[in-house]
């Protein structure tokens, strides 16, 4: 259920309407910039070309969680990884930071592999 609230990550089911009234809100429908395959963002791309997903039940979710993360790591914000690798100032986006920073959410699925590969390939193109 994450959605994006000003640009931060937050779990949908979780958070008061009247809490984030006046909020910019983006949905999994919000990340494209149109209807064609080419409007998708790059993350959304990348869980396609990767077959990130199985069932789909939480793609929307671990996409916009995703679409966050990168740009949490652009700002050097820092994951339980980080302090483990003492890099602390710009941690480098391994594949454990995205484990870490994709852990709260689950796929019953278990497309783990596959979502951490599409979120490197976004990460590499160096846009969200
Ligand atoms: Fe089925 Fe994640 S793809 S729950």
């Amino acid at each position: 259920c994450t959605v994006l609230v000003d640009g931060r990550r937050v779990n949908s089911c979780l958070t008061l309407a009247a809490v984030v009234e006046g909020a910019e809100i983006t949905t999994i429908e919000g990340l494209a910039h149109g209807d064609t395959p080419a409007d998708l963002s790059p993350l959304q791309a990348a869980f396609l070309e990767h077959d990130a997903f199985q069932c789909g039940y939480c793609t929307p979710g671990q996409i916009c969680s995703a679409t966050a993360l990168l740009e949490e790591h652009r700002h050097n914000t820092l994951s339980t990884v980080s302090f483990e690798t003492g890099n602390l100032t710009a941690p480098e986006l391994t594949d454990n930071e995205i484990r870490e920073r994709m852990s709260g959410n689950i796929c019953r699925c278990a497309a783990y592999p596959n979502i951490v590969a599409a979120v490197r390939a976004a990460y590499n193109g160096g846009r969200a």
